[in-house]
């Protein structure tokens, strides 16, 4: 008895001893907000993506063109460019693999997709895992079959395949069930979108293979409030991201106060990567990257793989700016203060650390100028020692220095131990 005291009393010991050395000794209670979200709290922890999914999905570059090849490619190249080590796994198809359901009812690929179950084997012989797409009206927004009516029998299906993930996107049930049955009723509407999405998420669980929910209905009826309690985890927060920065800084802008909502198994979605489509200028692409790790995003790339260049796998594969993404206390960041055109940002991160985005989002590269970091406003004290994450270089920040960015460019900065203000008694 007495040793089992003394071996508890070391064990004890120990725990304390790991707490403080991985703790900074700043007191953490004054960063400018608290370490975990309230409302992140109340969701029961579910088996899959305790953090925030990543890989890679056919729609934004290939859209109606992918095929069975196309995925195959894509999951060679996760691997030979060194992304699945990077932590790209889910390889997904999206809208347009659809083709005609039996008598039975019993939904088939077309012709662009042979065999399924064969190419979910191929996926999964990489160390990787696939994803598909459906919607809960009759037809996709690509105007194929959807499941409607078909939920249980295509949940087991797409199980029996061996898919991980599925998004399951609103499209024709808007006027197929919403508009019919509730005309001119909108309360009425989004309830009936909320039994359509639990419905399915009942049939996903009812197959009893751990597979990734993600849904697609755009934000409708503040679904960060209610996605979680039907299965969600992860749900779109806005209409679609296109390789535009405008877009994109549009979308963040609509993220700002969502933060609360995020949390292990249950993400908010700002849509797909667009890291190395249209026209992105590379600081366009860094901050892209960098503010979808801010807000704790699935990383999705949808990029031509087979044709990546190397300055894109560059962003895409930076270790430090991924770690962000998935640090395990999953509090999604915020937007702190905005000073002129420059933005800055913080997230939480495990352990005490914090990350600091700052971004100016002007078009004019010396409309903002001079910048000077105001770490006050953060809840921190003068002078802290960070990395910066596309440098790799040890930068000392102390509000005074002047910080010079290019349009739409990003600094990002990782302090692992914060000095706060200290408390004035
Ligand atoms: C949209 C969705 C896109 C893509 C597309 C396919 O509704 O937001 O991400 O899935 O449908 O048709």
């Amino acid at each position: 008895m007495r040793i089992f005291t003394s071996l508890f009393v070391v064990a004890l010991a120990l725990v304390s001893f790991t707490t403080q050395a991985q703790s900074p000794a700043a007191p953490q209670a004054q960063l400018a907000t608290p370490q975990v979200s309230p409302k992140a709290q109340l969701v029961s922890p579910p088996q899959v993506s305790q953090t925030p999914p990543m890989g890679w999905n056919s729609w934004n570059y290939f859209a109606n063109k992918v095929d069975d090849k196309g995925i195959r490619a894509a999951a060679d190249q996760l691997v030979a460019t060194g992304m699945k080590d990077a932590g790209y796994v889910y390889v997904n198809i999206d809208d347009t693999w659809e083709g005609e359901r039996d008598a039975n009812g019993v939904l088939a690929p077309n012709a662009k997709f042979p065999d399924m179950k064969a190419l979910a084997d191929y996926v999964h012989s990489k160390g990787l895992k696939i994803g598909i797409y459906s919607s809960p009206g009759s037809k996709t927004c690509g105007g194929y079959a959807g499941s409607l009516g078909h939920e249980e029998q295509d949940a087991k299906m797409y199980a029996e395949w061996g898919f991980d993930y599925l998004k399951y996107d609103l499209c024709s049930f808007i006027p197929d069930v919403m508009e019919k049955q509730a005309p001119h009723n909108k309360a009425a509407q989004m309830r009936l979108m909320h039994t359509a999405y639990a419905k399915m998420d009942k049939a996903l669980k009812a197959t009893g293979r751990p597979i990734v929910y993600s849904f697609c209905q755009y934000g409708w009826d503040a679904v960060w409030e209610w996605g979680p309690s039907v299965g969600a985890n992860l749900w779109r927060t806005t209409g679609d991201v296109t390789p535009e920065w405008d877009r994109i800084y549009a979308i963040v802008s609509q993220q700002a106060g969502l933060e609360e909502y995020a949390g292990p198994g249950h993400w908010n979605d700002p849509d797909m990567l667009e890291v190395g489509n249209g026209k992105l200028t590379l600081a366009e692409n860094r901050t892209h990257f960098s503010l979808w790790a801010m807000l704790a995003a699935p990383l999705l790339a949808g990029n031509d793989l087979p044709n990546m260049k190397p300055e894109i796998k560059a962003i895409l594969t930076n270790r430090d700016v991924i770690a962000i993404d998935q640090d395990p206390l999953g509090r999604q960041g915020a937007r702190i203060y905005s000073d002129g055109e420059v933005e800055v940002w913080t997230r939480h991160l495990a352990g005490g650390a914090l990350a600091i985005a700052v971004v100016n989002v002007g078009d004019n590269r010396y409309s903002t100028h001079p910048f000077h970091l105001n770490l006050r406003k953060l809840g921190l004290a003068e002078t802290q020692t960070g990395k910066d994450l596309w440098t790799g270089k040890t930068l000392e920040l102390t509000g005074n220095e002047l910080l010079v960015m290019a349009s739409h460019d990003v600094l990002l900065v990782r302090v692992d131990a914060p000095k706060a203000i200290p408390a004035v008694n």
